[in-house]
This record gives structure tokens, C-alpha cells and sequence, in this order.
């Protein structure tokens, strides 16, 4: 039987007695400039400075988005005294030295997925923050959209019986070719890494850590994986099945199904989205989740900020929604996929 209702989301609002942190950003790129749009509509929270390889492009973001101060280098900017928290949103292989260097400066990091290119560089990054009693929080946005609250809520309260499968795919056809960071190894590219990371995660919040990994896919000829299909099982023998791709479009949709119901969410189903819950009776009439705010897309990045300053506010070193441990699993899985491609 289905719920009359579906649950209410908890939000990570603004107004919520967190407090107003000075951000600064590292690596004024595409998604630097999407974050800066949702924390200034969105929260109360300041951006204050910003740091750029290059004069030109940190000037040109500063007014874009109305930022002060303008600092030539990683080092400057982490050591800026009026900067409370340090956005890392460059490319993957340079989140483990930035995020040390803002971490030895005292600062709490929010850093881009993937975290790290690999397990052992998360179990620095997060022992050094540990050390230093900051907070280190991964930028796995999705888990603080408000859809996720209320998925979370349906599976704790059973409403889906015994879940046996997640089914989750990440494809996006990236036109750009071979100069592109998503088909340099040097850069952490790859769909696994970049793209492929959002099923694993929505699997791990599912049915966590998996038992065993098997993947399978292909190759760049820059030698990046391209494309695969990742199948994990878990404990107990349910399983899922994965798919990430920089080469083809796919839908980006994400199922959890259980022997009571199914949650089916709309691609990008890590993006703000909708979903439907269906009884396990063929004929079953499903409910239908959509957002109740009025934060769409990109702007949905806002709720992570949000909640990392409340997270800070309640002294908190991690968050407690998507946990230092899960990172690193989550990576771990990530690294023998990775491998596993690679290798057939
Ligand atoms: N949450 C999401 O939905 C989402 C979406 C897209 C990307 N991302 C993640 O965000 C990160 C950046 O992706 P993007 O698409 O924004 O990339 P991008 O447009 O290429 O921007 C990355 C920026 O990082 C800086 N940078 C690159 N290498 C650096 C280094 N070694 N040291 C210091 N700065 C460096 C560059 O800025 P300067 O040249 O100005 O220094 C560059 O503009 C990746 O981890 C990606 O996975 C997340």
C-alpha cells in the first residue's frame, strides 16, 4: 500500500540561524560561476574573494559577481584573513593540494566532486581537516536537495519493502573533443570520475558500500575511461547497475526499486527533479513528487551552502549526510571500476 501523501522535505534554508560565512573561491570556471549565482539568491552567505591563474579571468568573475577582492594565487587566497570557508572548483587533480593548503590555513573546505581522483587522496585530505578542526565537506550537491530528504524519509520508513536493485545512469555527449578536461588524464578526467560518480553515490545512499564491483566499458584514445557499466552487489544480494558515458547522451535517471514500490526520478535525477513513487501492482496509479520551491537547476547548488554553514554553526567537522566514510567508500569504488575498465 502507498502512502496517502508523500513526506515533507526538510530544507537546508537560509534564515535558519546559520551563520553568514565569508566564502572564497578557487578556480573561477564553469561551475564556480553557477555556485556564485545560487549562494547570492539564494543565502545569506557572502562571497568575499576569489583566485585566478590568470588576472584577467579573476577580474572578469569578481564583477561578473560582484566579489571584492581578487587574489593571484591558491596561497593568497587561502590565507586571506577575512575568508572564513574555501571553495575548491577547480579540475579533480588539484582538489588534494588546494584543499591541504586551505585546510593548513584554518580554513573549512567545500570541496567539488570528486572530492579526490582516489581513496587514499580522500583519507589525506579528510585526516588533515580532522587535524586541523575544520569542516572538509565534499560538493555532492544532490544530497542536500530536497528530494533527497523526502526519498530518504520513504526508504527509513519502509515504504518501498526490501530494496533489490538501483538503476542509475550519468551520459553526457561532451562535444568538445580531446582538449576537453573530461578526456585529460592529467586533469582527472573521465566519465567515472566526473559523471559516473553520481549513480555510485545515489547507490551507496541506497544500499551503501558495495560487496563486490564488476565494470566494464571502454576507453578514450587519450585514455580516459568513455563509457561504462558498473555492477555492484551488496549485502544480502541486492544489487546495482550503474552506467556513466562522456561520449552519449543517456537519460540520466535514477531508480530505486523495492519489492513493495519503486521510486523512479526524472533525469538529470541528480539535478533538482521530480519522481513518482509506483506500487509494486502492475496496475498501480504512482504519486508524483515535485519541488516545492522555487530553486530550479543550477540554483540548486544554494542548499549545500546552506548547509555546510549550518553544519559549521553546529561545530560539526563533517556532514552528517554525506560523511567522511561515504566519501572515501564511495572513491573506493570508484578506483576499482576505474581500474577494472582500464585493465579489459
Ligand atoms: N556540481 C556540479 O553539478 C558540477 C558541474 C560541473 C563541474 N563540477 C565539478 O567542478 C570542478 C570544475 O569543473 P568545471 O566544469 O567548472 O571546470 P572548468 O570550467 O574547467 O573550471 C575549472 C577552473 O579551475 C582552475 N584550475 C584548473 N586547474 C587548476 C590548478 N591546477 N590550480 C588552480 N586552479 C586550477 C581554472 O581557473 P583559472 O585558470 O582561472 O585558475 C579553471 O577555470 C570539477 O571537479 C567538476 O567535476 C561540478
Amino acid at each position: 500500500m502507498l502512502p496517502a501523501h508523500l513526506p515533507t522535505p526538510t530544507l537546508y534554508s537560509s534564515g535558519a540561524g546559520e551563520p553568514s560565512l565569508r566564502w572564497g573561491i578557487v578556480g573561477p570556471g564553469w561551475i564556480a560561476g553557477e555556485f556564485a549565482k545560487a549562494l547570492q539568491a539564494h543565502t545569506d552567505q557572502k562571497l568575499v574573494a576569489v583566485s585566478s591563474r590568470s588576472p584577467e579571468t579573476g577580474a572578469a568573475f569578481a564583477a561578473a559577481h560582484g566579489i571584492a577582492r581578487v587574489h593571484g594565487s591558491v596561497d593568497a587566497l587561502v590565507n586571506d584573513p577575512e575568508v572564513d570557508v574555501v571553495y575548491v572548483a577547480t579540475t579533480p587533480t588539484s582538489h588534494l593540494e588546494i584543499g591541504l593548503a586551505a585546510i593548513a590555513a584554518g580554513k573549512h573546505v567545500l570541496i567539488e566532486k570528486p572530492f579526490t581522483v582516489s581513496a587514499a587522496e580522500a583519507h589525506q585530505l579528510t585526516d588533515a581537516a580532522r587535524r586541523a578542526n575544520v569542516l572538509a565537506m565534499e560538493a555532492m550537491w544532490s544530497r542536500y536537495l530536497p528530494q533527497t530528504s523526502v526519498i530518504q524519509q520513504l526508504l527509513h520508513d519502509g515504504v518501498l519493502g526490501d530494496v533489490r536493485q538501483v538503476l542509475a545512469d550519468h551520459g553526457q555527449a561532451i562535444a568538445a573533443g580531446p582538449e576537453h578536461r573530461l578526456f585529460r588524464p592529467e586533469l582527472g578526467g573521465g566519465a567515472l570520475l566526473d559523471l559516473g560518480i553520481y549513480p555510485v553515490q545515489f547507490s551507496s545512499m541506497v544500499l551503501g558500500a558495495p560487496t563486490t564491483v564488476f565494470a566494464a566499458g571502454e576507453m578514450t584514445a587519450t585514455g580516459v575511461d568513455a563509457a561504462s557499466t558498473v555492477v555492484l552487489t551488496h549485502a544480502g544480494g541486492a544489487q546495482s547497475t550503474l552506467h556513466s558515458s562522456i561520449i552519449a547522451r543517456t537519460p540520466m535517471a535514477g531508480v530505486i526499486a523495492g519489492t513493495d514500490a519503486t521510486i523512479s526520478l526524472d533525469g538529470p535525477f541528480y539535478n533538482p527533479t521530480t519522481f513518482t513513487l509506483m506500487g509494486a501492482d502492475f496496475f498501480s496509479t504512482p504519486l508524483t513528487w515535485s519541488d516545492p520551491t522555487d530553486v530550479r537547476g543550477f540554483a540548486g547548488l544554494s542548499w549545500e551552502a546552506n548547509a555546510l554553514a549550518r553544519f559549521v554553526g553546529e561545530g560539526r567537522l563533517e556532514s552528517p549526510v554525506h560523511t567522511h566514510d561515504e566519501t572515501i567508500s564511495i572513491l573506493t569504488t570508484i578506483d576499482q571500476a576505474r581500474a577494472q575498465v582500464a585493465q579489459r
